[in-house]
């Protein structure tokens, strides 16, 4: 955002993760490090086995590093916690609870009045374009509406950051190209930090500000493509010829990568 000071808001410092297993260690990431502005949006594209998700999981404090550190404005991440809302592919939904309740739960969880809970909820179900299913159970929701589900949760609970791991993975093409317009439509009206992890180089390039491409296992960082399109972005944005252009760079440095992989 031209003239507006921003700070560092995640600070990747370094970090190495190996998993050991019965045969044998994988090294999932080698020395990863980056830093992610506040309110920016950035995706990571990479081959399936890269890290990516191990990468999340270490900001999300789910998993914890080998080495290296993740920081949040500039204190070291330990643990989950309420500024970090995470959305997976397969949508995390309580099947007992109704639609509303689901996206309560965050702000209960704060203990805030139930008025404002249910306010908070109803607002954010409405941006996702859920208005008249606050009272459906999970399973009488298609997939598509499911995620939305997910998204609202992980919004009603006010975070600073997002951390969505193939969030749209699981979806059909439509469904997943109304959601990355909602996604889009959220971000520019409420900027949050975001950290998007998609294999879709379409819609690294449609939602980010960056693209950061991964290399092959062991995970490290290879480029960060500065997608240099202005927002609001849409649909249409993916006919622009510039979009054209970052989506041949991109796509080529992950196609060399998804060759490392099956060599
Ligand atoms: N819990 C785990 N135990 C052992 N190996 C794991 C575990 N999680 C991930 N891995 C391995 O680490 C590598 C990176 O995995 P992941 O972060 O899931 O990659 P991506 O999300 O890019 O597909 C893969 O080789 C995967 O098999
Ligand atoms: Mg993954």
């Amino acid at each position: 955002m031209a003239g507006e000071e921003r700070s560092v808001k995640l600070h990747i410092d370094n970090v190495y993760k190996e998993y050991k297993g019965e045969h044998g260690t994988t090294v999932a990431l080698n020395g990863v490090t980056l830093d992610i502005m506040e309110n920016e949006f950035v995706c990571v594209v990479g081959p399936s086995g890269c890290g990516k998700s191990t990468l999340l999981n270490i900001i999300a404090g789910l998993h914890e590093a080998t080495s290296g550190t993740c920081y949040l404005d500039g204190k070291p991440i330990t643990d989950v916690g309420v500024e970090r809302g995470v959305v997976f592919q397969q949508y995390a939904l309580f099947p007992w609870q109704t639609v509303l309740k689901n996206v309560m739960f965050g702000p209960q969880m704060k203990r805030l009045p139930k008025a404002e809970c249910e306010s908070i909820a109803r607002k954010y179900i409405k941006l996702v374009g859920l208005e008249g299913f606050e009272n459906s159970y999970p399973k009488e929701l298609s997939g598509g509406m499911k995620q939305r589900v997910a998204i609202a949760r992980a919004y009603a609970n006010n975070p600073e950051v997002l951390l969505m791991d193939e969030p749209f993975g699981a979806l059909d093409a439509q469904t997943r190209a109304q959601l990355q317009t909602e996604l889009l439509k959220t971000w520019e009206e409420e900027q949050k930090t975001c950290f998007f992890i998609t294999h879709d180089v379409d819609e690294a390039i449609l939602l980010a500000q960056r693209v950061v491409i991964m290399s092959a296992r062991p995970g490290r960082i290879k480029r960060i493509v500065d997608v240099d399109i202005p927002y609001p972005r849409d649909q249409a944005t993916k006919n622009d010829p510039r979009f054209l252009e970052l989506k041949t760079e991109v796509w080529n440095e992950v196609y060399q990568e998804y060759l490392e992989v099956r060599k």
